[in-house]
């Protein structure tokens, strides 16, 4: 694993530990703040996330009604302060939610109590940690972008797909103001790329405030 690797802007390139120490900073923070990006005025963060939730929502209903019967199990992966956690519980009758960043998973802890099916791990992507298992939809929002090495994010992308009959990925494609050297923008294409067998369900593009993200719900040809 490259210890090293560069990013879109021309900043000096970031590792792994620099990008979680970047998070441990970012959860120190207040609100939304703490997972969007904190020059956005609060009433857009407000309402980003209202879309997202929206967004997640119908693909897991999407999601459901392609299955013939309710989702059983959905993956969150970089939950962040569960700000969308408590919609896939909503919509999931198990969750498994991970993040690598203590004090982001505290948060998202709090906003899921009395949720009895949600379960938290703490964890980084690239590790892996819910290989072996398998989840009706597995969700990721703004989250892969910040895997900045291409060969973790090719684990990662193939790891999902195994392991995914669907999966919601929303992340960034074009921003008003460059990224900072934590996140790398990719195309949806690229993502698919490295997701084997992955179909396209629907897709949107989102345009908040200048920022340009697609969101997707991608199905994987596992046997019912
Ligand atoms: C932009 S926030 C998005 C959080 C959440 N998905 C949302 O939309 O509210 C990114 C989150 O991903 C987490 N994260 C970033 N890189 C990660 C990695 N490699 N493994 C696990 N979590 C990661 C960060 O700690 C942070 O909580």
């Amino acid at each position: 694993m490259p210890a090293h690797v560069q990013t879109t802007t021309d900043e000096p390139a970031a590792t792994q530990e620099d990008v979680a120490r970047e998070w441990a900073r970012r959860a120190e923070r207040q609100g939304l703040a703490r997972v969007m990006r904190a020059s956005q005025p609060t009433p857009l963060n407000s309402r980003v996330t209202a879309a997202t939730r929206d967004i997640v929502a119908d693909y897991l209903r999407t999601a459901a009604a392609d299955l013939g019967r309710p989702v059983a199990s959905a993956l969150e992966v970089g939950c962040g302060v569960g700000r969308l956690t408590p919609t896939l519980a909503g919509h999931a009758e198990h969750v498994t939610a991970i993040d690598m960043t203590p004090r982001m998973l505290d948060a998202a802890r709090s906003a899921c109590a009395g949720l009895d099916h949600v379960d938290f791990r703490l964890a980084r992507a690239e590790e892996l940690p819910w290989r072996g298992g398998t989840f009706d939809v597995s969700v990721s929002v703004w989250v892969l972008m910040h895997l900045l090495d291409g060969e973790q994010l090719s684990q990662v992308c193939a790891s999902l797909a195994a392991a995914s009959r669907y999966l919601v990925l929303i992340e960034y494609e074009g921003a008003r103001i460059p990224v900072s050297r934590w996140s790398r923008l990719r195309s949806l294409d690229t993502y698919l790329a490295l997701m084997n067998g992955a179909q396209v369900v629907e897709e949107r593009s989102l345009d908040y405030g200048g920022d340009r993200s697609t969101a997707a719900l991608v199905r994987f040809p596992h046997p019912a």
